[in-house]
């Protein structure tokens, strides 16, 4: 495939539901997008994520249930599970490491903190959670994208009992929570025409 230009990219990536399970990815590829991910943009640079790469063939199979039996999970060739982080208060170890690698003097870090304390400080564990779940989409956007520039085919799967998946993942609850999958592959056939609104419908220019 030759390489496509951005608005080629966007149009190429759909929600693809079923995918060619015989056609593996190039481990390359599969590295590129988990980087895509990884330098995603987040909130005070937190990262508040983590990426589960699925390979565990049984594993694979007991999500399939837990995702409402979607036919991606039971096709991909590839499953990203992508983790948010539960514990984003400004005294939780994760945070403190975070900040401290910005290598800012005592005073500067505890200004830092304080200044993010005051932000989440309306926040309640819920909401906390959402804020994470937000950047999580971030990552799962970049992610995507870098998987379609490849040609590679993607769906974004919000579409799962989490606590199911969570004990399936065996993940520390108190710590993690599944945001998101995105199982990867090649479409087993072609995308129906994309379904959008007119350009001038979402879009307004103020001047
Ligand atoms: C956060 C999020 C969660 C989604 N969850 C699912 C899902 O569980 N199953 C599914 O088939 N598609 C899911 N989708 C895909 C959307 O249905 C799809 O992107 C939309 O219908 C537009 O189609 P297109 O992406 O093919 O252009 C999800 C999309 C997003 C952004």
């Amino acid at each position: 495939m030759n390489p496509l230009n951005l608005s080629e990219i966007w149009n190429y990536r759909h929600a693809c539901k079923a995918f060619d399970p015989a056609k593996p990815l190039p481990q390359e590829a599969l590295l590129e997008i988990l980087e895509a991910g990884r330098l995603s943009a987040s909130s005070f640079g937190l990262e508040p994520w983590k990426f589960l790469v699925i390979q565990n063939q049984e594993m694979r199979q007991r999500l399939v249930p837990a995702c409402f039996n979607q036919p991606q999970i039971a096709t991909c060739v590839e499953l990203i599970v992508i983790l948010i982080r539960k514990n984003l208060r400004p005294d939780s170890p994760y945070v403190l490491e975070q900040f401290s690698r910005w290598n800012l003097p005592h005073e500067a870090l505890q200004g830092i903190l304080s200044w993010y304390g005051g932000y989440i400080s309306s926040m309640d564990d819920r909401a906390l959670v959402d804020y994470a779940d937000k950047q999580a989409h971030i990552a799962l956007a970049n992610m995507m994208t870098c998987a379609a520039s490849k040609g590679i085919d993607s769906c974004p799967i919000g579409g799962f009992d989490p606590k199911k998946c969570a004990q399936i993942l065996g993940i520390d609850e108190t710590l993690f929570a599944p945001a998101l999958l995105l199982p990867l592959g090649y479409r087993a056939k072609e995308p129906s025409p994309k379904i959008r609104l007119p350009f001038d419908e979402v879009v307004s220019f103020i001047s």
